[in-house]
């Protein structure tokens, strides 16, 4: 009764040049490994999870780079959503969708877009959680110890004391707190980051969805029947329109009472920007991380550099900046304002 969703219809804007609303960032090779985020993801959980059992939930826009990139997934387990709503309504529908096939389903759903270390470590943790939540209705959430007062993450509060094996009921779920608050959740020692990636029985998150999310919960249950049917497309382009758009964390999580953590260690980064991108990969004795077949670099410091292309790339003197080749835009900026990089990309599409 083990099932796996993958979220993965976000637009990781962040990432721009690199990442496109054509392309987001579950769909690249952001750390040069031979493999994109979303190939990663879905052989970690092959790992442990029969591949059957995985689906992938996306836009329809992006149904062919998800079945292109997975060829092993069986095409019926890539579920297409006609309309960005966030992760309230995706949940819910892959929810309904295997309650539809199996009531007893115990289901991980994570993130498309994420680095992780340790496979095994990681392994452990989501094998712990699912054997907790097919005997406990518990919406479970794997917690990462917080490095920094980051304003783009769930802070969860939890008890001290464990209710089984590395399981520990939740007090309180924020997210993305304003800094000040981030600062004090940080500085108080009492609080993980939510690491996105959820795991619960099938039943436990549909009778949340129920008391928190009634107006979603409604829709699906009055179509449920013609889920995994020659049906099932018309009444998701009929559903969907009507879905309040909201995240899975804003609409149940923060709500819920019944919601524990497994404190995690597996080497975890969202990979949110280029600056963690840059934590992350391997840098030559002046800090510099350099992706390219033609780059040099002179007198620079602590800068990550992705130049793909046969032209030569040239850096001179420059600390801490971001340079980031594509076919058609060039982008230079400092690290430190990178969480400018959407306001960016918005003013490059009104200017274009
Ligand atoms: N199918 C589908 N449909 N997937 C979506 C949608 C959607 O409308 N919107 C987002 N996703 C996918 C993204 O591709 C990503 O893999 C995942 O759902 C999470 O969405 P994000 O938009 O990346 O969320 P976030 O990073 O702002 O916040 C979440 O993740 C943090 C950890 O990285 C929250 O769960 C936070 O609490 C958490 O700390
Ligand atoms: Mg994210």
């Amino acid at each position: 009764h083990f099932y796996v969703a993958i979220m993965a219809g976000g637009i990781g804007s962040r990432f721009w040049p690199y990442s496109r609303t054509d392309y987001p960032k579950q769909f690249l090779d952001i750390l040069n490994t031979g493999k994109t985020l979303l190939q990663w993801t879905y052989e970690r959980f092959a790992q442990f999870v029969p591949k059957e059992n995985i689906y992938v939930v996306t836009h329809q826009h992006y149904e062919h780079k998800v079945k292109e990139q997975l060829t092993e997934l069986p095409a019926a387990n890539v579920v297409c959503e006609p309309s960005r709503k966030n992760t309230a309504p995706c949940v819910a529908y892959i929810s309904y969708k295997i309650r539809q096939q199996d009531p007893e389903a115990n289901i991980v759903c994570a993130p498309a877009d994420h680095l992780i270390i340790d496979g095994p470590a990681f392994t452990a943790s989501c094998l712990n959680a699912l054997l907790f939540v097919q005997k406990h209705s518990a919406l479970v959430t794997l917690g990462i110890k917080p490095t920094r007062p980051d304003t783009g993450y769930g802070y969860i509060q939890y008890e001290t004391q464990q209710v089984a094996d590395n399981v520990y009921p939740v007090k309180t779920f924020t997210e993305k707190p304003n800094l000040e608050l981030a600062k004090t959740f940080l500085q108080s020692g009492d609080f993980l980051w939510n690491a996105g990636i959820f795991v619960w029985n099938v039943k436990t998150i549909l009778a949340a969805f129920k008391k928190y999310l009634p107006e979603i919960d409604e829709l699906f249950e009055q179509g449920r029947n013609d889920l995994n049917t020659d049906k099932e497309r018309e009444l998701i382009d009929s559903i969907y329109p009507q879905c309040t758009n909201i995240s899975i964390d804003y609409g149940i999580m923060e709500k819920a009472d019944n919601v524990y953590v497994i404190p995690a260690n597996f080497g975890w980064s969202d990979l949110g920007t280029w600056a963690s991108a840059y934590e992350n990969l391997e840098k030559d004795y002046l800090g510099n991380a350099v992706q390219g077949k033609n780059v040099v670099v002179i007198d620079a410091t602590k800068c990550m550099v992705k130049a793909p292309h046969e032209k030569l790339v040239v850096l001179q003197g420059l600390d801490e900046f971001i340079v980031i080749d594509t076919n058609d835009v060039l982008l230079i900026c400092r690290k430190e304002n990178e969480q400018q990089i959407k306001e960016y990309v918005a003013e490059v599409k009104r200017n274009k």
